[in-house]
């Protein structure tokens, strides 16, 4: 049997052993749901933390539940460990490493250059894959070179594709599972082979004729929600400016029943997704010599929004007679979106910074976060209650986390900026953005 046959018949008959590199937002869900499948999963992470927690059934993460992954562990079905050598034993790899953007707004693809050369030393008869999202042609320039460089050969003695992840943590709605998977690879055999291991998981799989297909279908999503997002945020500053609420404006569009789809206005963007691919996309574009002008405005609206909000605040303080400096100011919510605790890109960081910088007296609650220390900013957690609430000139809704009592701020708190709308209703004491 050759290498394809012999990796689709282990493949179909779940005797591949999956090693899934980075066991983070994207790679710890996607290893407990093939071992929940029946594969053997290594999971292999260089932050030796991570597997002390998984080993202690402990959650570092939202959308895993520690105990059952603690199970799988117990089993021997899912062997989390930073011993990159158990690839070796692995026939399908996946890499889920970051893909930050450096201080000058490059791509920052050191990790998955990393994640090769650890492949490298291990490559035979395997099938890779790479699932952080990243600039067209990733997968072909910085992967193949370095897997090639084992002199073994592309389609024949190992397979390479690419397939973003497109999950969204903390969402019950769409897991991992109901999530189509877009599957690019360098020949039919590739794509194909990944295809059958990801209809394992998940319930729809679709194939694209290359790898590039695949890395650009995956920035045009998150585009698109970046775009859209400014559309609202640019909406919400038109419609301050006309006296109405953006909300009730964007409710009432909602109402079409095509061509139509609702986005939101907040406090700016965060997370690791939106705010940061399609900066891949336009540093991939200015080097083929083509401007990327919609992602560069979008990303200018956005980036103006925690300002945006300081700039009300200000005025909406200044009404009261009450001057930023000196002023007592709560921040509720600081992760980047709801029901999450990851902080990265958070609009609260520097809607914290800037507070602090004209010499407001910040506290924060955040039911996932008992502490911030970020960027110079060191915060403990307050924990708010009828008499604390009152003493504060103004509490900001800046993550609208479900599990606050909204009401209870309502009835304790003088005044409420909220940037999330999760006063529909509003109140007396309430500004929406
Ligand atoms: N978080 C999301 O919602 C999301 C959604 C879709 C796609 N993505 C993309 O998926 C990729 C991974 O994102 P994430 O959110 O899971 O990141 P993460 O930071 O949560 O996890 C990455 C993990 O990789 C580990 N790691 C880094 N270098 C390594 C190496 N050389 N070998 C082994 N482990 C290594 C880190 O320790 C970490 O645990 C990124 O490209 C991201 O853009 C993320």
């Amino acid at each position: 049997m050759d290498t394809y046959a012999l990796l689709k018949n282990k493949i179909q008959n779940k005797k591949a052993n999956i090693g899934i590199i980075g066991l983070g937002y994207v790679g710890l869900p996607l290893a407990i749901a093939f071992s929940k499948k029946g594969y053997l999963v290594y999971g292999v992470d260089t932050n030796s933390k991570h597997i002390e927690r998984l080993n202690k059934g402990e959650r570092y993460i939202v959308d895993i539940d520690p105990q059952e992954a603690l199970s799988l562990i117990r089993k021997k079905r899912f062997v989390p460990t930073i011993d990159a050598s158990v690839l070796g034993i692995c026939d399908c790899i996946i890499i889920c490493v970051p893909t930050p953007l450096r201080r000058v707004k490059m791509p920052d693809v050191s990790y998955v250059l990393a994640a090769a050369k650890t492949i490298k030393k291990y490559l035979q008869n395997q099938l890779i894959i790479l699932e952080s999202t990243s600039y067209p042609a990733t997968t072909r320039e910085v992967v193949l070179p370095v897997l090639r460089g084992t002199g073994q050969r592309l389609e024949k003695d190992f397979f390479l594709c690419f397939s973003s992840e497109r999950v969204n943590p903390a969402d019950k709605k769409f897991p991992l599972t109901k999530i189509p998977k877009v599957v690019g690879g360098f020949s039919e055999k590739s794509t194909e082979l990944a295809c059958i291991l990801y209809s394992r998981i998940i319930n729809k799989v679709f194939p694209v004729s290359s790898p590039e297909v695949a890395e650009t279908a995956k920035l045009l999503e998150n585009t698109f929600r970046l775009v859209n997002i400014a559309l609202a945020n640019e909406f919400a500053l038109v419609c301050n400016k006309l006296g109405i609420s953006v909300w009730e404006v964007i409710e009432a569009a909602k109402t079409k029943p095509f061509g139509f789809m609702p986005f939101y206005p907040g406090p700016g963007l965060g997370g690791h997704c939106i705010p940061i691919d399609p900066l891949y996309l336009s540093w991939k574009a200015k080097k083929l010599g083509f401007k990327t002008k919609m992602i560069d405005l979008a990303s200018y609206i956005n980036h103006f929004m925690p300002k945006y909000v300081i700039e009300r605040l200000e005025k909406l303080l200044g009404s009261r007679d009450v001057r930023l400096k000196g002023a007592k100011i709560l921040i509720l919510g600081v992760a980047y979106k709801k029901d999450v605790k990851d902080l990265r890109e958070s609009p609260a960081i520097e809607i914290i910074e800037t507070l602090q910088s004209k010499g407001a007296n910040v506290s924060f609650h955040d039911p996932f976060l008992p502490y911030l220390k970020i960027d110079g900013i060191d915060l403990k957690r307050i924990e708010f209650s009828k008499k604390n609430l009152k003493t504060f000139d103004c509490v900001i809704v800046v993550t609208d986390h479900s599990n606050i009592d909204y009401n209870f701020i309502k009835n304790n708190a003088r005044l409420i900026f909220d940037t999330r709308n999760v006063y529909k209703r509003g109140g007396e004491n309430i500004i929406r953005l």
